[in-house]
């Protein structure tokens, strides 16, 4: 079958994206560009794709749609159990008692590459139940699709979303309605959701957690290393990062040590 875009459109497109996002179009993933860019040209009633071009090089709202349309932001509550397995039964204890002893009475955490906000409510349930209120427990929540965090501060999921949610989170957290379950505004007043793109460095600092998982996959080594850079600069002396299982820091030379825990492997940043 022919080509949506001939080989000098493919990478003008493929450049562009990635120059704006760090997410990598290969040869193999082509189509999935492809299909994507058929949709807002359809969309926008643009006839070819060098018109379409010029408008995203000249109207910055169009460009964001377009990476909006480009992202996959599949995602659910608690997913990879292990992880929050060992958020709760490591890192969270952990840093209570490195709070506790330095006499520190903030913890904050980012969930970048946040989509519809199942990861970061999933986050601060958890904070929630074990964290005492002797400490504050911030939550940033960013991503690049708009789209996704319309529906994140929304906080309202269908019923199909919602089947990992342990019940004794639901019953307590969320509120049932219009068949589905809203959060409840103690949960949702945690996490301040914010548009950002991780090509940028982000301003956050003393981080203590960080969640970045299943974002970087979509990226190539430098764009990977880029981020996984600006976060150890963002996060606190003694700080954790979770990143997805099917994504590592092998080989990435970073300052990051590798942690296995009994539950699942994450990176952190001890410095004395
Ligand atoms: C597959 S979802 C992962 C969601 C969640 N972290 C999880 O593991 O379930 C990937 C998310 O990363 C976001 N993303 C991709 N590139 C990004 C970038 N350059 N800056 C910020 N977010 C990005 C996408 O919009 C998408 O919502």
């Amino acid at each position: 079958m022919e080509n949506f875009l001939n080989e000098s459109e493919f990478k003008l497109f493929r450049d562009l994206i990635y120059n704006e996002s760090g997410i990598h179009f290969s040869d193999s993933n082509r189509s999935i560009l492809e299909s994507r860019l058929k949709e807002r040209l359809r969309n926008t009633e643009i006839p070819t794709v060098g018109e379409y071009h010029k408008l995203i090089v000249s109207d910055k709202n169009e460009l964001k749609t377009l990476l909006d349309t480009v992202t996959t932001n599949l995602t659910r509550f608690f997913r990879n159990t292990m992880h929050f397995q060992t958020l709760e039964n490591h890192v969270i204890p952990e840093l209570i008692k490195y709070k506790q002893e330095k006499g520190q009475s903030r913890l904050r955490v980012w969930s970048a590459g946040c989509s519809t906000g199942e990861e970061p409510y999933s986050i601060a349930m958890v904070l929630k139940e074990l964290v005492p209120p002797s400490i504050k427990c911030e939550v940033t929540a960013s991503d690049l699709s708009l789209k996704s965090l319309m529906t994140a501060k929304e906080g309202f999921y269908p019923e199909n979303r919602i089947n990992n949610i342990p019940d004794k989170y639901l019953q307590k957290y969320f509120d049932q309605k219009d068949n589905g379950f809203k959060v409840k505004d103690e949960i949702q007043n945690m996490v301040a959701f914010d548009y950002h793109n991780l090509k940028n460095k982000s301003g956050q600092v003393n981080l203590d957690i960080i969640f970045c998982r299943n974002v970087i996959i979509y990226f190539d080594e430098a764009a990977q290393k880029n981020v996984i850079e600006n976060f150890w600069d963002s996060m606190n002396n003694h700080s954790y990062l979770f990143i997805g299982h099917s994504e590592s820091l092998f080989g990435m030379n970073t300052k990051f040590e590798f942690l296995k825990t009994d539950w699942a492997v994450i990176y952190r940043k001890f410095i004395n």
